[in-house]
């Protein structure tokens, strides 16, 4: 964006906005001119776990899972490992780029101290996400629970509150978009723990799950988000950790089954919040379908190995995590995995791809290229 188009802003602000955002919208300006390509929401936020981590998991004490250690990282830039699971990018980075942003905005526990930087870093986003939680999983002490990232994102609120203003801070996160990309983790707990399986007890626990789903969704519009971008739960059964449990090497069927069970009533639910939420807009990205895509038609697609990982160990190589003293493939293009349960930097990419602009097959009701691009 050229000079006149910053000075053509700025008097059209003048008489629409309090000054603070008109502050704020040419520091933005000054920032994104120079990366190049202007940024299309005024901030990401993201929700949810392993899929979208960047790195808050790195921060947390213990056993908690974590990815930053090599060869995780191996084509991120300067082959560094980040936290990210995966050999580069995750989905979340593609989204950002898609809209005009380097990468995934900062893990959350990266910004401790509360300097000028930080908060204006915050304004642009900030990245809550944790390997290993779930949905309703409140009680993994080694994770950062739904709960406590939203509590997190209040906290980041009230202090941009604090800083421009309610006013403007409220519109900008309306403007913003929440991306959340959770679930699985909730049902790998629930398919581990069944004895027993039937209809009824999977039929009860995917209605919990997407009205604990619905809690989050209406917390988060409570403190002003508007457009929610949601990213369904892949095929998690045709991961090469859930195939190395089956003696045939075929999926686990039933993790499959409650997968599309819970994306189906999340698409119910997120209708139905639309209609009774003021303003709310949305997008569901659906990487259950990119997934079933490349496993029906890999060649096509550019794949060659789509069952076992990349990084690993072991039957499918999927017995242990991409850990230093793990075996790694060189041609990584061609994996649709990089560890037992993780997508590669290109299926990520290309899943970025098919979410932003893709048709109602992977994004519904619009895709996320039209949630960005809707007047709130
Ligand atoms: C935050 O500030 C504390 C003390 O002022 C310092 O010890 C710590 O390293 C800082 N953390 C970061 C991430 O900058
Ligand atoms: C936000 O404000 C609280 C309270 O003033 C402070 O403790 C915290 O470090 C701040 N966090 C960030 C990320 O700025
Ligand atoms: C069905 O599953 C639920 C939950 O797993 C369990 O509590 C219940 O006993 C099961 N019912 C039968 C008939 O096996
Ligand atoms: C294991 O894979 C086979 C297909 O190879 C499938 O028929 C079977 O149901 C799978 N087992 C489980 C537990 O899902
Ligand atoms: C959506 O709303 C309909 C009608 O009110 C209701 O029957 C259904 O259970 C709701 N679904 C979800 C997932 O909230
Ligand atoms: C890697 O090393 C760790 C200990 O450092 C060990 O527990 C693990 O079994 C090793 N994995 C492989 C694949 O050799």
């Amino acid at each position: 964006m050229g000079w006149e188009a910053v000075v053509a802003m700025g008097s059209v602000s003048r008489r629409i906005f309090p000054l603070s955002l008109l502050l704020f919208l040419l520091f933005d300006l000054l920032l994104n001119t120079v990366g190049g390509e202007a940024a299309k929401v005024p901030a990401i936020y993201v929700f949810g776990d392993s899929t979208a981590d960047v790195g808050n998991n790195n921060y947390l004490p213990g056993n908690s899972p974590r990815a930053n250690f090599p060869h995780n990282g191996i084509d991120f830039p300067f082959s560094r490992p980040t936290g990210r699971f995966s050999n580069g990018y995750n989905g979340v980075d593609f989204l950002a780029m898609h809209m005009g942003f380097r990468r995934s905005p900062p893990p959350f526990l990266s910004l401790t101290n509360k300097t000028k930087h930080q908060i204006m870093r915050g304004l642009k986003g900030v990245n809550f996400a944790s390997g290993g939680s779930g949905i309703a999983l409140e009680s993994m002490g080694s994770t950062i629970s739904m709960t406590k990232q939203i509590q997190n994102f209040a906290m980041i609120k009230s202090n941009i509150t604090a800083r421009i203003g309610t006013k403007t801070a409220d519109y900008l996160l309306s403007r913003s978009i929440f991306l959340i990309s959770t679930g699985g983790n909730d049902i790998f707990a629930y398919y581990s723990q069944i004895n027993s399986p039937n209809n009824t007890g999977e039929e009860l626990f995917v209605t919990t799950l997407v009205s604990k789903y619905g809690d989050h969704v209406k917390e988060l519009y409570t403190l002003g988000a508007r457009k929610f971008g949601v990213v369904d739960v892949p095929l998690i059964g045709c991961c090469p950790y859930p195939r190395s449990l089956n003696t045939t090497g075929g999926c686990i069927d039933m993790m499959n089954e409650l997968a599309l069970g819970f994306n189906n009533a999340v698409r119910a639910l997120m209708q139905n919040l639309s209609w009774t939420l003021k303003g709310m807009k949305y997008s569901i990205g659906s990487s259950y379908a990119l997934v079933l895509s490349v496993m029906k038609n890999p060649e096509a697609l550019g794949y060659k190995e789509v069952k076992t990982a990349c990084c690993g160990a072991g039957k499918f190589n999927a017995r242990t995590g991409c850990t230093p003293n793990a075996t790694y493939c060189s041609d990584r293009h061609h994996y649709l995995f990089w560890d037992m349960l993780h997508p590669t930097h290109r299926t990520s990419k290309l899943a970025g791809l098919a979410i932003y602009y893709g048709s109602q097959k992977f994004a519904t009701p619009i895709n996320f290229k039209q949630l960005v691009e809707d007047k709130v």
